[in-house]
């Protein structure tokens, strides 16, 4: 068996978690709105037609903002059809997905039920097709009061006070060639400095993100980012980055060392936002909206086979094996690693694409991806300690990876929890945490998610073959923390502090 060591001080804080990292995205895209999040036919609906067996599940996961309309749609959206009654809206191409959308599901829809699944709206503007006008009238129809013409709308169309939507994506994936209206960095830097000038001039509480580079392996990524924050950084608080990975050769260890690059990923986007900083003799730091991350890959060739101009096609329907889980886990947890500058991040997507919870006209179920971001999501609130792991390592396409991935958060409710992936595939992992810092410590909570096949599944038929189960290997003795991990695992331990003996 390996061995790994964890060395904390709990004095060494490395930052609160901003609770917005385990948020998530509803794009018009496939069946995530549509069948997913709304579908007025079926019997789970509620007399808004969203279904309620998926609200549930989505409460579960404890989201905390939820970016909306898209993605690639957002390009070509035109709010305006999305709002006032439903018989009069049109329907219209989105060239995105080369689809039809029939806006029955629009921005009210969308306000009314982020309330029921309790989280927040984080909304995009298109910067593709559009610009500083119809971002200035979107502002002023969702966040101002009444009395002016969009304002006054609103009210038009039912929704007496406001919106008050306050973070902002200034577009999405500007830097993509496949991007309706893509730009290049000095044309983007400058459209988003103006739209949210204009913005802030309308709403000055609001918080806005630019758009960063649409994954590591863009060509532009870092010029990308340098020249557009050159031009926009007094305007935006958050650059966004994006990465998907997958399993695509078959190598299922080097795959889940992936987090590798992702840690490296953000490491280089905060230098670039410092070097910026620095450039400007600017006091404003900008942190990072890590809007999209996911494992993407399983629907790729299926999704090729799709006919144009159909309504929500099941599109991007990736069925998430048990080792997708297992590198969700270290994703997060590599962001977490980098929670003083990574304050907002969206699991891509929530329903249907790419997503924890799939539906079908009879069933929602949770795939494999659903536990890891629903136990850190619940679990992995408070402040993130600094922490030095010692153990074996492997090497990777990625660069030095640790077979075992781990962070402590401790809370003031007097928790103290432990998230940790042993990704070796061969063998189990000691881990071993001295904690006698701490007066009295309990353990409260051990979880394990671990299946012996890689590619196991979660279906409708199947819904609970991978599902986390009560561990038995914690023990803690004189303040010594020590859990076995089984080979292939994720766990979360949780420790209750000051527990009177
Ligand atoms: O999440 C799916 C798509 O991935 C989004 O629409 C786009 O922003 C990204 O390329």
């Amino acid at each position: 068996m390996k061995k790994t060591t964890m060395y904390l001080d709990k004095h060494f804080i490395l930052a609160p978690v901003d609770e917005r990292i385990y948020g998530s995205f509803v794009e018009h895209l496939g069946r995530c709105v549509y069948e997913g999040i709304y579908q007025p036919e079926s019997p789970f609906a509620d007399e808004q037609g969203f279904r309620q067996d998926v609200a549930a599940l989505i409460k579960q996961l404890n989201v905390p903002i939820v970016r909306y309309p898209g993605g690639n749609f957002v390009s070509g959206y035109k709010w305006e059809d999305s709002v006032g009654p439903k018989e009069q809206r049109p329907a219209k191409i989105d060239l995105a997905w080369r689809v039809i959308e029939s806006n029955q599901f629009g921005l009210n829809e969308f306000m009314d039920w982020t309330k029921q699944v309790n989280t927040a709206p984080m909304m995009a503007i298109s910067l593709g097709t559009r610009g500083i006008e119809a971002a200035k009238n979107l502002i002023e129809y969702t966040n101002l009061k009444g009395g002016s013409y969009y304002s006054d709308l609103r009210r038009a169309h039912g929704v007496a006070d406001p919106h008050d939507i306050k973070l902002w994506c200034l577009g999405n994936e500007m830097d993509g060639p496949w991007q309706e209206g893509h730009k290049t960095a000095d044309e983007y830097g400058r459209l988003a400095e103006e739209a949210g000038k204009a913005m802030r001039l309308v709403d000055p509480t609001i918080e806005t993100v630019a758009c960063g580079s649409s994954s590591l392996t863009m060509p532009t990524f870092g010029m990308w980012e340098d020249t557009v924050l050159s031009h926009c950084y007094d305007q935006v608080d958050y650059i966004s980055m994006h990465q998907y990975y997958g399993n695509r050769n078959g190598d299922s260890q080097d795959y889940l060392a992936s987090n590798v690059a992702m840690d490296q990923f953000i490491s280089q986007v905060a230098a670039i936002c410092d070097a910026v900083k620095a450039k400007r003799r600017s006091k404003k730091t900008i942190n990072i909206s890590f809007d999209e991350w996911n494992v993407w890959y399983h629907s790729n060739e299926q999704d090729q086979k799709i006919e144009p101009w159909s309504q929500h096609p099941p599109q991007l329907e990736d069925v998430y094996h048990f080792e997708d889980a297992l590198l969700v886990a270290s994703m997060m947890i590599t962001m977490l690693h980098h929670a003083d500058r990574v304050k907002i991040a969206c699991m891509a997507q929530l329903v249907n694409v790419i997503a924890p919870i799939m539906t079908s006209d009879t069933a929602a179920w949770k795939q494999t991806i659903f536990y890891p971001y629903e136990m850190i999501s619940n679990y992995g609130r408070g402040h993130v300690l600094h922490s030095i792991l010692r153990g074996a390592d492997f090497d990777s396409s990625h660069g030095k990876a640790s077979y075992v991935d781990a962070i402590a958060i401790e809370n003031e409710d007097d928790y103290l929890t432990f998230f940790l992936v042993n990704k070796d595939l061969q063998d189990a992992n000691e881990f071993t945490c001295d904690l006698r810092q701490y007066d009295s410590l309990q353990i409260a909570t051990h979880q394990v998610l671990h299946h012996p096949d890689l590619h196991a599944v979660n279906t409708e038929a199947t819904p609970n073959n991978v599902v986390p189960v009560n561990g038995k290997t914690a023990e803690l003795n004189d303040g010594i923390l020590r859990v076995v991990l089984e080979k292939q695992s994720f766990q979360m331990l949780r420790l209750k502090k000051n527990v009177s003996k």
